[in-house]
């Protein structure tokens, strides 16, 4: 996606933080409220994850591209899915009360404003409340029904993807914290070779790692289990024809053969060397 400096030009003069006085100019057309299962440190890291949105948001976002980011939040460039057109979009984060605003500054939805409040709640999960601004009010209650259906569909749908997003993240931090006691083993038994199922993914413990082992090209591979740049299920996706891994939570592409990312956006995925043992056994080993 490219860039032009009429992106730039569209953001220019906004400040970096959330002007609460100009919401209130906006029409307020209702809100979502929703029950997640996860918490507030896992909730802001989404909110600023910008690059999350096509991959664990396809039917909302087709692609996005950076244009500023920084601890106030991000400006990005969007394409919607189905020849929706492109969006200029902001994100401004007040992190002290996990509150975060985003604005449609440009493209369909021009002038939209959600603003988002999640807070504890008692059932040991998060609370989120979000707020939907309009820059005009709609033509009657008929239409603004209309509108608030859609956006609470489209919330719902975002919201149980991204609450699987901050479950599997926390699920993947646990791990690796009750691994990191583990034994520093350089070698691990799958067994019996010719007893592996080889249409699967096979997980193993290797030291304190978890790593995926599959058979691929008539030999057996292995690497980590989780993808090098925030811990995302590398054990659950495919390779494609080219030998390369994509990783479902920001599409970032791994090469099986060299483990390097293609655009090398975060560290090599660890490979390991797999052997046959003489009692015909599978071993992996640190490389
Ligand atoms: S966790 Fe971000 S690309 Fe894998
Ligand atoms: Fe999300």
């Amino acid at each position: 996606m490219d860039i032009s400096a009429a992106d730039h030009a569209a953001f220019s003069g906004r400040a970096n933080r959330i002007d609460h006085a100009a919401a209130n100019q906006l029409h307020y057309l209702g809100n979502y409220l929703r029950d997640i299962s996860s918490n507030l440190t896992r909730m802001m890291e989404n909110a600023h994850d910008w690059e999350h949105l096509p991959f664990v948001h396809p039917s909302s976002f087709a692609a996005i591209a950076p244009i500023e980011t920084g601890t106030w939040g991000w400006r990005c460039k969007a394409a919607l899915p189905n020849a929706g057109g492109e969006q200029l979009l902001e994100l401004l984060v007040d992190e002290d009360r996990h509150y975060w605003a985003t604005s449609v500054v440009s493209g369909s939805g021009q002038g939209i404003q959600i603003h988002t409040q999640a807070s504890d709640n008692d059932g040991g999960g998060i609370t989120v409340d979000v707020r939907f601004y309009l820059p005009q009010p709609p033509e009657n209650e008929a239409q603004a029904a209309m509108i608030l259906g859609y956006l609470q569909t489209q919330y719902t749908t975002l919201y149980d993807e991204d609450e699987a997003l901050m479950r599997g993240r926390q699920e993947a931090l646990d791990e690796r914290k009750a691994l990191r006691g583990s034994k520093a083993e350089k070698i691990t038994d799958l067994g019996p070779e010719a007893a592996l199922d080889r249409t699967v993914v096979h997980t193993a413990q290797l030291g304190n790692r978890m790593i995926a082992v599959r058979y691929q090209g008539n030999a057996w591979i292995a690497h980590a289990a989780r993808c090098p740049h925030a811990l995302g299920p590398l054990d659950t996706v495919e390779p494609d024809m080219t030998g390369h891994i994509t990783c479902p939570w920001h599409g970032y592409r791994f090469d099986l053969l060299s483990g390097a990312e293609e655009e090398e956006r975060c560290g090599a995925l660890a490979l390991y060397r797999c052997a046959i043992s003489p009692d015909r056994r599978l071993e992996v080993f640190e490389a």
